[in-house]
């Protein structure tokens, strides 16, 4: 084995036990302890204290004792890492090469955040295509609710929905990071890079079942695994199936067989969840019974903890709040004026809100685009017309001024809400209107 090889399986065990990944001074010991070094020569190394050092390389080896069920110090820990290579390789290979943590039926996991009930019998992790998370916000309700629903409830398909930058990736991912335990496979895909289902279940197969996998009745296979193992399946940018210039949720012609899959997934019996990331919502997410089909949606809002602002280094706290909903909380917008609050304000929010103008910057509008593109002639319309209005609209009104049939009205307006661009107010009448930033968006961007 490699250093790296051992870094990546001492990492993945780490991880598994504290959720955490191995820091610098972890990674340091790791290495010197594997090329025989002291802790004094680690300790120049990474330029910390022989001590600090020495009580790193206790606790580490006290989690790896856990881990790998055996005895391990610094003296040893060369040779178990090497023997087991040899003698369980599945516990060491799978971890290092395939980035899948594998971890043999003799092992039972001991994680805080485990489920202690949930019965292990082997952990594949696939989570190469998934962002790593290095620091993470609030989203303490969301994150909870996603618990309730995936380990409690055993909700069978999950969507977590809403608008580009709000945050759906960051936070499935941490749900993930933190329940590894509670599930034997978990894998996670991202339809941008590929999308045809067959392709995306053979890989899930394959992983899984190397030897044995059949060429014909994957999708059997493949429903048979959701029922014999309890699995987590993730599918990122779910959007990229559908189709752009229609209304929303469309399923391009050549991916239609993922509505069967999907419907499936919700009806037969198994143990398995499928977790959809969107930022639009399909027929197929939806149930009006959530008691009937197990079934659910995560509709993701802006954050509301101004914390961020500070460790950002922005300054004037009174105005965090009035600045965070002019963005609607949305973090890679608040991100990208942030910075240019710093370099142009000199992090003075409040002298940035005294400017009484609502700044869209290049990458928003960039993102903006791409999401009008998507939208039908019908949509366009409308959000050109609700753009016009400082204040909400009814649909009555919207359609006095527009030369649509109440039908496409109506088809055009629910579209928007499934792509979490329309704000609806309910009162005696339902009014419509847009955020902030998309009204200035089409504003001054799509007149034409
Ligand atoms: N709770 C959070 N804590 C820390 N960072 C966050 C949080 N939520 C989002 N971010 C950051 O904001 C950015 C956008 O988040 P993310 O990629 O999850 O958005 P998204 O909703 O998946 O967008 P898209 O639909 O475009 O994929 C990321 O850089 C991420 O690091
Ligand atoms: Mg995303």
């Amino acid at each position: 084995m490699n250093v790296t090889e051992v870094l990546q399986c001492a990492d993945q065990l780490v991880f598994t036990k504290t959720g955490k990944h191995l820091d610098d001074v972890q990674k340091s010991v790791i290495t010197g302890v594997y090329q025989g070094k002291t802790y004094d020569e680690i300790a120049d190394d990474c330029k910390r204290s022989e001590s600090r050092v020495r009580n790193v390389g206790r606790q580490l080896w006290q989690i790896l004792s856990k881990q790998l069920g055996e005895d391990i110090n610094k003296h040893n820990f060369r040779s178990t890492i090497t023997r087991l290579n040899t003698t369980s390789p599945q516990i060491i290979n799978v971890a290092s090469n395939h980035n899948f943590n594998f971890c043999s039926s003799a092992y039972q996991p001991n994680n805080e955040n485990s489920n202690s009930n949930v019965n292990h019998k082997s952990l594949y992790h696939d989570l190469t295509l998934a962002p790593k998370i290095t620091s993470f916000y609030d989203r303490t309700t969301e994150l909870q609710t996603l618990s309730h629903w995936l380990t409690h409830q055993n909700t069978r398909l999950t969507s977590v929905l809403g608008l580009s930058g709000i945050g759906k990736t960051t936070l499935v991912k941490q749900f993930v990071d933190l329940n590894l335990q509670k599930f034997d496979v978990v894998i996670w895909k991202n339809l941008k890079l590929s999308q045809s289902l067959d392709g995306i279940i053979t890989e899930i197969l394959k992983c899984v079942n190397d030897d044995c996998i059949q060429t014909d009745n994957k999708l059997t296979q493949f429903f048979n695994l959701l029922r014999q193992q309890r699995c987590l399946i993730v599918l990122d940018d779910f959007q990229e199936l559908f189709i752009k210039g229609e209304l929303a949720g469309e399923f391009k012609t050549e991916y239609k067989n993922y509505q069967n899959l999907l419907t499936t997934i919700a009806n037969i019996e198994h143990q398995s969840s499928l977790i959809l990331i969107s930022q639009e919502q399909c027929q197929e997410m939806i149930s009006l019974d959530e008691e009937l089909y197990p079934i659910k949606c995560l509709d993701l809002q802006g954050l509301d903890n101004t914390e961020i602002l500070k460790k950002w280094g922005l300054k004037d706290d009174e105005a965090w709040a009035e600045f965070s909903d002019m963005y609607g909380g949305n973090f890679v917008d608040l991100k990208d004026i942030a910075s240019l609050i710093k370099s142009i304000f000199g992090g003075k929010v409040a002298d940035f809100l005294k400017e009484d103008s609502l700044v869209v910057t290049k990458d928003m509008k960039s993102r903006l685009t791409e999401l009008f593109k998507r939208l039908s002639p019908t949509e366009q319309q409308i959000l050109l017309q609700l753009s016009k209005f400082d204040v909400p609209v009814s649909r009555e009104d919207l359609r006095q001024s527009l030369s649509l049939s109440s039908m496409d009205l109506m088809n055009g307006l629910e579209s928007l809400r499934q792509r979490y661009l329309l704000k609806r107010i309910e009162g005696e009448q339902v009014l419509f209107d847009l955020s902030l930033v998309v009204r200035e968006y089409v504003r001054s961007c799509c007149q034409d």
